[in-house]
């Protein structure tokens, strides 16, 4: 691929488009088996509609070593047995930092390095970061659609195959009498 010529992205905040976009990718129920904690609720939700959860917008950056590409995620609200929409999460194979900055909704990031997991608050505006080796979950725990953008080194990689291997460490679950988010221990 020739070399990106430097450009300017027009970054709308309200509807979360990216101009010039590079490639849409639409995450549905069926996308991810094996992720909530009850099986049965996430089958049900396949066979009724196997709805939309989470969008990606990215730049045409290509994810390539010395590229920085950028991304847009929406994730639409909803729940799947009282456990919060989400992202499949991953590690990068390359551990590298990558930034978050929140745009639209109330989400939270959940950061896993194999041992501790810890939560961060995302609204318009926030910046999370991601430390290298850490995988990330990013959750939908409001009533609209939750939009971030994130920026990661184009060498990173992506691994979806360790979080179905080791979790998470926390799952974000609405609280049955509250409404609140309760964190509760991977199980
Ligand atoms: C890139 C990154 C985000 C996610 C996106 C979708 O390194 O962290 O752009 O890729 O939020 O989440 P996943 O990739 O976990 O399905
Ligand atoms: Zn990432």
């Amino acid at each position: 691929t020739p070399p990106i010529q430097p450009f300017a992205i027009t970054f709308g905040a309200d509807n979360a488009t990216l101009e010039p976009q590079g490639q849409v990718l639409t995450r549905r129920m069926s996308d991810l088996e094996g992720l909530f904690a009850d099986a049965d609720a996430w089958a049900r939700a396949v066979a009724d509609g196997d709805p939309v959860v989470y969008t990606v917008v990215s730049s045409p950056v290509p994810e390539v070593p010395r590229e920085l590409p950028q991304s847009i995620t929406t994730i639409q609200p909803g729940l799947t047995a009282g456990e919060f929409w989400m992202t499949k999460g991953h590690q990068h194979p390359d551990p590298q930092g990558e930034i978050y900055l929140g745009l639209a909704g109330h989400g939270g990031l959940l950061l896993f390095d194999g041992e501790r997991a810890e939560w961060l608050d995302m609204s318009p505006g926030v910046i999370g970061y991601i430390p290298p080796g850490w995988a990330h979950r990013s959750v939908n725990v409001g009533d609209e659609p939750y939009k971030f953008l994130a920026v990661y080194p184009g060498s990173a990689g992506h691994d979806y195959g360790w979080v179905l291997e080791h979790g998470m460490g926390l799952r974000a679950r609405r609280a049955a009498d509250s409404g609140d988010l309760d964190l509760v221990p991977f199980g």
